[in-house]
Order: C-alpha cells, then structure tokens, then sequence
C-alpha cells in the first residue's frame, strides 16, 4: 500500500534559503512528503517571494500584528493546526516557541542552527565562534526540545575556522553545510529512520551511522 504524503510546514523569518533546501531536495529527490506551506512572522520576509516563486504556498503571522507574544503564539499555533503538518521545519524562524506548541509537535519539529551545539546556542553564532578562536564550527540539525538550542542532535556538518575568517565568509561556508545536512536529515526523518534514544539519535536502516556526521573545507 502506498502511504499518504506527509505534510511538511516550514516556519521562516528572513531569507529562507534553508528552506528552498527542503523543498528543492522534496521535489528532486520524491520525498514521500509536500510542503504544505511556508509560514513566515514577517509578511517582508525576502523567503515569502522565493517560497512563492516556487510555487509554495505562503502564510504570514506577522508577530508586530498581535498584543504581545502570547497572542501571536496563540495565532501561530491556531495556523499550525489548520494546516495539520506531520513535520514542521524551523528554517531561520527567529523566535522562541511557546512551550505547548514545542510539546505539540515533539518528536516532528526539526530546527537547523548555525554552529556546532551545544556550543554557541542563541544568536550571533560566527562572531562568537570566531571571537572564541574555536578551529573547527558548523552547523547542526536536531529536534527541537523546551530548551532553546537543546535538543536531540541529528546530524553535524564541521567546517574548518580560516586564518583570514569574518563572520560573513564563516556563515557562507556553514550555510552551505546547512543546506547539505538539513534536506538529508528531513529525508531520514520521513523515511522513519531516526530513533531517539535519550539525547541521542540513531539513523536506523543501514550501519552507517557516520553520515550524521560530515567534514567539509
Ligand atoms: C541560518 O543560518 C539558520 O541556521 C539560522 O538563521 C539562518 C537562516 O538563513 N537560524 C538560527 O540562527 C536559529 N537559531 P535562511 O533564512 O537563509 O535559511
């Protein structure tokens, strides 16, 4: 029996090219999976014109438009909920999420964050990676927990630190480990082949449990 197509939901804030990653690698490589929808907090996202240009549909929460953070949280998961994603994908999505919509979602909500965690959780990751003369930085995927940054770790990409580094030439090479990690950990996720375990995930299915982990220059 063929299995329904899972419902993807990307959450942006800015660029959005993390999520052009999924959803190019969605559509190239037949993902049993759609997006959805892209939701962005802003409506001047520049992803909410590449999401469309795509031919993806766009929702905005626009965070300035709600009282406060409990109501936008509130609009936020009411938007979730009517779109019934099986996977939500947090893509450079810049805010926090109520605890309940983490809970709501456990185990099916992936983030891509832009260093090696646990090290540099939060923001200003390069800066604060190159100001701490760490040799190696990265990029991780992992499923998102209560604590921000926190949790179970999916895969890593590590790119070397270059004598001649800034933080923009930095967060090139580490947005292009993002986009090789984050569309193969959402395809190891679809296929049901990670199982956490605690704070580890194990990629089932094969013994090569090493490409959770990629070196690149
Ligand atoms: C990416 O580097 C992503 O890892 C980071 O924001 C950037 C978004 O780029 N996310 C975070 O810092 C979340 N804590 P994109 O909009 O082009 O995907």
């Amino acid at each position: 029996m063929i299995g329904r197509m899972k419902k993807i939901v990307v959450l942006i804030s800015g660029r959005g090219s993390n999520m052009v990653a999924l959803a190019r690698a969605c559509r190239e490589q037949n993902w049993p999976a759609r997006i959805e929808a892209v939701i962005a907090d802003r409506e001047d996202a520049p992803g909410c014109e590449a999401a469309r240009s795509l031919g993806l549909r766009v929702e905005v929460v626009a965070f300035r438009q709600y009282p406060g953070r409990d109501a936008f949280d509130a609009a936020l998961a009411e938007k979730l909920e009517s779109l019934a994603p099986d996977v939500v994908a947090l893509a450079g999505f810049m805010r926090v999420l109520a605890p309940g919509l983490v809970a709501r979602y456990q185990g099916r909500m992936l983030n891509v964050h832009p260093s090696l965690l646990p090290a540099f959780p939060g923001l200003a990751t390069h800066r604060r990676a190159l100001e701490g003369g760490v040799r190696v930085h990265g990029a991780t995927v992992h499923y998102v927990s209560a604590e921000l940054d926190g949790g179970a770790i999916i895969a890593q990409a590590a790119v070397a630190v270059r004598p001649d580094d800034d933080a923009t030439r930095l967060s090139a090479r580490v947005l292009a480990a993002e986009h090789r990690i984050y569309p193969m950990a959402m395809a190891w996720h679809l296929a049901g082949r990670l199982h956490v375990e605690g704070h580890r995930v194990r990629l089932g299915g094969a013994q090569i449990d090493e490409r959770q982990s990629i070196w690149l220059d």
